[in-house]
């Protein structure tokens, strides 16, 4: 694999690709990888004739609050990973490499309405950082596909509605969520919580999973369930930024006619802010 930090020596490789009709792949990431990662990976692999993926703790995504600083940044062992799932090129910037003109970035993707919602309220200006890195990171590497996680569902759709509007040749995937054994969505922030707390993680799972069974038994009390959700988070020591059932398509109210839906939820535990989601039909 071959690690490349500047934009215009990534631009020469992906060229030469191009020009010999192949099919290129990208996983973009903030690295410090894990299994969860690594099945983005392999989804790129099957999709392209060649990977390529970005480590790049963005900062224009993270608020004044949060843990940009702090991130772990994990380089080396993020390499030896990337080597593993048969990754061709990493794309590793400084962020001066990202953003050339320091602090004073006037050219901003918004993705309105769906930016401001669920995870945009509690992180305000998060997901216009998250549109323009990936706008930016496609601009450079010209993938023909991306992939994503979909335990980042809200990005997900974010990333797609961006990609449509600016009618970028991207085709975007995105990837199941990965859960450890007792259900908890990998994630590199989990490494922030104690052992108490991980042992009580689960429980964001199991809230998710209650909302899922109910909406499958045919239930349509929505305000009901993100209640009965909310405070088994609650009981188990969470702060709950929020638990919602949306329409799954574009994050909007559910009713009762509706039918492809998403149970998501955020919540605070110890130092940790977690997300996770589940999607459900309505028979
Ligand atoms: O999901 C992430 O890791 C980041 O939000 C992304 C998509 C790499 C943009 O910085």
């Amino acid at each position: 694999m071959e690690t490349l930090s500047t934009v215009d020596a990534v631009r020469a490789r992906v060229e030469q690709w191009r020009a010999a009709g192949l099919r290129v792949a990208f996983v973009p990431t903030m690295g410090n990888l894990h299994a969860g990662h690594m099945s983005l990976l392999a989804a790129a692999r099957y999709r392209g004739d060649r990977v390529v993926a970005s480590i790049f703790v963005n900062p224009l995504q993270f608020g004044p609050s949060e843990d940009y600083s702090g991130y772990p940044r994990t380089l080396d062992e993020d390499q030896l990973l990337l080597q593993e799932a048969r990754c061709d090129l990493l794309f590793a910037p400084s962020v001066a490499d990202m953003y050339p003109h320091g602090g004073d970035q006037r050219t901003l993707i918004v993705v309105r309405g769906l930016s401001d919602i669920l995870d945009g309220r509690f992180r305000p200006g998060h997901f216009d950082g998250v549109a323009t890195v990936v706008a930016k990171l496609f601009g450079i590497v010209a993938p023909d596909v991306a992939v994503f996680g979909e335990k980042d569902y809200q990005q997900l759709l974010v990333v797609r509605h961006m990609t449509l509007d600016l009618a970028l040749p991207v085709e975007i995937v995105g990837a199941p969520t990965v859960r450890a054994p007792d259900g908890l969505a990998l994630s590199s922030r989990n490494r922030y919580l104690s052992a108490a707390e991980r042992a009580r993680a689960p429980v964001i799972h199991h809230s998710l999973s209650q909302a899922v069974r109910a909406i499958y038994g045919g239930s349509s009390e929505h305000a009901e369930l993100e209640r009965e959700g909310s405070l088994m988070l609650e009981r188990a020591g969470m702060s709950v930024d929020y638990f919602a059932i949306r329409n799954a398509a574009d994050l909007s109210a559910a009713s009762a006619e509706s039918s492809d839906l998403v149970v998501l939820t955020a919540v605070r535990l110890g130092r940790a802010r977690l997300i996770d989601n589940l999607r459900t039909h309505r028979p």
